[in-house]
């Protein structure tokens, strides 16, 4: 099968899809797939036929050359003419496997275009993709189903602009600290903080509406942070539930990527009721986002009650070996290369 590989991307989650991508092409069975490389740089531009290592240093390169960022919109007649070009048939590509992080890969905009080139791709479709990507429609989705999300409230960055005071007084009232502040539609934490008074609490939506035209408080809670993967279409399995362990005050993008003392546990050291709740939360979070493909759902476990809340799903996890998502997988029983192979025998479905 010839496979396309999609990584890096106009995402602030670039970096981390370039690890992805350097574990999936090499990990996946060679005598089965002609991999196809397709870089996408910080700004968009596509650079067909070429591999994670190659990238960064073109990377480096484009940006030395270039006096001015090229803009998103100028590179999606290329990139449509590209995809059209593979999809021709007995020369095309049989399948493009998405390994995007964020904006402009995870949330839908990459998924439609491979829709339109009529490409079968790995993952979630165009409203999966979409609904997963934005916290805000998520959670309204999994409070309107019963589904156990914690209390937040979430506003335009447009009305902060005109009314901060009034923001920062329903958030006094209705959800109280310390809370947590997220833009809406991003990823790997970043742009989250966590918050303790007014003070920071204003600092942090001001930091927040930079990234992105929507935001959440939330309250946090005191909790413990576990995960499952869901792979699959119609029926769907779910893995065993792991267990986050980080140093500091929440699980940021230094915890997830750069401390040495984050680590992850497989499976989690809870009851037995307690993982059979959190799979079926899992499946029934999946199933309401209308996500196939594959997802990693994040759990938050509050010590004091042990009750169990959705935090959110990733529709296009961190894909490394020895990410969460594989590591679940492998110890239900799928290791890396055949998970890789399911992931791809799913989007042919
Ligand atoms: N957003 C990152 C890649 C994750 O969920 O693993
Ligand atoms: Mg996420």
């Amino acid at each position: 099968l010839r496979v396309g590989l999609l990584f890096g991307g106009n995402s602030s989650e670039h970096d981390i899809s370039l690890l992805s991508a350097a574990s999936v092409i090499r990990h996946l069975d060679a005598e089965k797939y002609d991999v196809f490389p397709i870089g996408i740089t910080r700004e968009g531009v596509w650079l067909p036929g070429i591999k994670p290592v190659e990238f960064i240093a073109a990377e480096d390169h484009m940006h030395s050359s270039q006096t001015s960022g090229q803009k998103n919109f100028e590179t999606f007649p290329e990139a449509l003419t590209l995809s059209i070009k593979l999809s021709t048939p007995g020369e095309g590509l049989d399948v493009v496997f998405p390994v995007l992080h964020g904006q402009n890969g995870e949330d839908g905009t990459v998924q439609g275009l491979l829709e339109l080139a009529d490409l079968p791709y790995v993952g979630c479709g165009i409203m999966g993709s979409a609904l997963g990507m934005d916290k805000e429609k998520a959670r309204l989705i999994f409070r309107s189903l019963g589904l156990p999300v914690v209390n937040s409230l979430s506003y335009r960055s447009s009305i902060w602009k005109i009314s901060p005071e009034r923001i920062l007084d329903a958030v006094e009232e209705r959800l109280g600290y310390p809370n947590f502040v997220k833009p809406a539609s991003l990823g790997s934490s970043i742009g989250v903080s966590k918050v303790y008074d007014r003070g920071g609490l204003r600092r942090a939506i001001q930091n927040a509406v930079e990234y992105d035209h929507k935001f959440l408080v939330e309250q946090a809670i005191n909790c413990r942070e576990l995960e499952c993967s869901v792979l699959g279409n119609d029926e769907p399995m779910v893995s065993a539930v792991g267990e986050v362990f980080y140093t500091g005050e929440f699980y940021d993008y230094y915890a997830k990527y750069q401390d040495e003392r984050s680590h992850t546990v497989v499976p989690a050291s809870i009851s037995p009721a307690l993982v059979e709740e959190m799979r079926f939360l899992a499946i029934q979070a999946f199933q309401a986002l209308d996500l196939s493909g594959m997802a990693r759902v994040d759990f938050f476990l509050e010590r004091e009650t042990e009750k169990i809340f959705i935090n959110e799903v990733n529709t296009l996890p961190s894909l490394t070996n020895q990410c969460m998502y594989s590591k679940l997988c492998e110890y239900s029983g799928l290791p890396y290369t055949h998970l890789l192979d399911r992931l791809i025998e799913l989007a042919l479905e």
